[in-house]
């Protein structure tokens, strides 16, 4: 069957990108996003087909206007997680394999076993838990600005951006405050990126998971023996309404928030410091006005930390006029809608008073919506407003290194003099 919700017509050959682009590549976004290649692609061909020998399909569709990443979104029945991940494939050998294990993951399952897992750890994130956390929070990044001061000049990534999104998964958890800086060390182990200079391999990727996973058992053990009032206890206890975890999800899903909640959220924040560095009059009208609730939706907007996803059609669909087949992959770019100007007008200005600001940067809703997005949110407003208050003249004095990856939008370094 053939869903289509569109008058255009169809089309059911395989456009190309109108510009000469690899976005599997991570050399093309090693000087930051290709904004221009993505323009031309929402005006040009807004769904065109990607190459990509030695995958499954041997490409993918490239979707990348904001309405058409909604729709996909919004549509988890046709658009799946589960068929091929939602992670972009990468060809390697042992594909298969790797699928297999990442579906224990819920950003890769399909409703209903998504639904039913969702349900249970949604219980850590209710707006009462992150408003609970919001003291600690400043305590921390009260502690992380004075340290900063005393440096006097750094790199913005290592002093500030990268230690509150830790702190903050490790607070919601309930890990013991003396287990932090192993859990520090073992995700940024577990990030393997393709950049050469982060040395991780993917043999030591995987025993700091199999460490992870070890450490996550302990604790979930422990806790299923001496109940606390705590996060792990509510997810693990049998009484709770709605099912409760096993002490294997228990492990699976503390892997999934150290990866997801870390780079993430320390990418917005450094791209919003660089944003505010690149439009100094926006800094001033932060410092003076606060309008923390719509500056931190622009700065998230702004940094898009996650390129992309991945999803599978699981029957044959019409997108914006573009036949996609059953089984074909198809790769949503939220970096590219959240710069679409029809649903964000002057998308390419960075506006901290925007109004109605519809980003995509947490997926374009649907049943994956960042489970951490209000978590996220908090983070980065504490963290701005202490820096306006604490060290409102922080200025940079180098020019920031980009990461080399074709999925997460990141800041290595950015080198800044910290002033009170
Ligand atoms: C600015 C920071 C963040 C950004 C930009 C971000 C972005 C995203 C995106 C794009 C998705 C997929 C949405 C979809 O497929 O529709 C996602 C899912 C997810 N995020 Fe976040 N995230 C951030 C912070 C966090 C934090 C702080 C946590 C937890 C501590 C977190 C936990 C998760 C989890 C568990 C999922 C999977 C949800 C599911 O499959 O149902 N994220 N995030």
């Amino acid at each position: 069957m053939t869903h289509t919700n569109q008058e255009i017509p169809v089309t059911d050959t395989r456009p190309r990108c109108p510009v000469d682009i690899d976005l599997v590549d991570p050399d093309t976004f090693e000087h930051g996003l290709p904004l221009e290649a993505f323009a031309a692609m929402r005006a040009q061909a807004p769904v065109f087909w990607h190459e990509q020998p030695g995958t499954w399909g041997d490409g993918f569709w490239v979707v990348t206007r904001h309405a058409d990443v909604m729709e996909v979104s919004r549509q988890a029945e046709i658009f799946s997680s589960y068929e091929r991940g939602a992670l972009l494939s990468t060809g390697e050998q042992d594909e298969e394999q790797a699928l297999q294990m990442t579906r224990l993951l819920m950003l890769n399952m399909d409703p209903p076993e998504h639904s039913q897992l969702r349900n249970i750890v949604q219980r850590a994130f209710t707006p009462r838990t992150i408003r609970a956390l919001e003291s600690r929070l400043q305590e921390f990044a009260d502690d992380i600005v004075d340290r900063a001061l005393a440096k006097g000049e750094g790199d913005f990534v290592a002093d500030v951006a990268a230690e509150l999104p830790l702190l903050a998964i490790c607070e919601l958890i309930g890990i013991p405050a003396e287990d932090r800086l192993k859990i520090f060390d073992l995700s940024n182990r577990l990030i393997g990126f393709d950049d050469p200079e982060f040395t991780t391999s993917i043999g030591d990727a995987h025993i700091a998971s199999m460490e992870m996973y070890g450490y996550a058992n302990e604790l979930a053990e422990q806790r299923q023996k001496e109940p606390k009032d705590d996060i792990i206890t509510k997810l693990l206890q049998a009484e709770v309404d709605g099912g409760n975890l096993t002490v294997e999800q228990f492990d699976v899903f503390f892997l999934l928030l150290s990866v997801a909640g870390n780079e993430t959220t320390r990418n917005a924040i450094t791209h919003g410091m660089h944003a505010f560095f690149q439009n100094p009059d926006q800094w001033e009208l932060f410092k003076k006005e606060r309008p923390l609730d719509t500056a931190v939706e622009e700065i998230i907007r702004w940094a898009t930390p996650v390129m992309q996803f991945q999803r599978t059609a699981l029957s044959d669909y019409v997108l914006s006029g573009q036949l996609i087949k059953k089984g074909d992959r198809v790769v949503i770019y939220y970096s590219s809608g959240n710069r679409d100007e029809h649903a964000l007008p002057e998308a390419d200005r960075f506006d901290i008073t925007r109004a109605d600001n519809e980003h995509i940067a947490f997926g374009g809703g649907g049943p994956h919506f960042c489970l951490g997005a209000n978590l996220a949110r908090a983070e980065i407003r504490i963290l701005f407003d202490t820096i306006a208050n604490r060290m409102p003249d922080i200025t940079q004095t180098g020019e920031p290194r980009m990461l080399r990856s074709a999925f997460i939008n990141g800041i290595k370094e950015l080198p800044v003099r910290y002033t009170a």
